[in-house]
């Protein structure tokens, strides 16, 4: 599975968004280390504080199924620029290793790629209980 295929499943679960009131789709893909996929969108709720990002609802389905050996998760949110994980997101993301790779992504034609590491440098952990 390379970064386009990865950022085209992303793009595939973005389709699933619920979003009807913020009307922004975001989709998300995860590849663990075994080699398993874990899709996810963003889901909102009607009272708002309760919507969950796309990274979370595939990290979720991810930790759920019991895999927790994270490699690479492909985000594609705004259909006209690169969208960056949330602060939120990067947190829930780093629980589970800061060499994780994320690719932050408009289409399988245009994406950059970082470690979590990178986008959130200094990080707290579950080494530092
Ligand atoms: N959203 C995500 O799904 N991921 C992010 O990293 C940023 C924001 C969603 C939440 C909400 O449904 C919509 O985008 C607008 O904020």
């Amino acid at each position: 599975m390379n970064n386009k295929e990865l950022i085209k499943l992303a793009m595939e679960a973005r389709e699933k968004s619920y979003s009807p009131y913020s009307k922004f789709k975001v989709g998300a893909a995860i590849l663990t280390k075994s080699g398993k996929i874990f899709t996810g969108c963003n889901i909102e709720s009607a009272s708002y504080t309760p919507t969950i990002c796309a990274e979370r609802t595939a990290l979720a389905k991810c930790v759920s199924e019991g895999n927790l050996d994270l490699y690479k998760i492909a985000i594609v949110g705004s259909f006209d620029k690169i969208s960056y994980p949330c602060g939120v997101c990067r947190q829930f993301l780093r629980e589970f290793g800061k060499d994780l790779i994320v690719i932050c992504a408009k289409n399988e034609n245009d994406f950059s790629e970082y470690t979590l590491e990178q986008l959130l440098p200094n990080s707290f952990g579950p080494e530092d209980l």
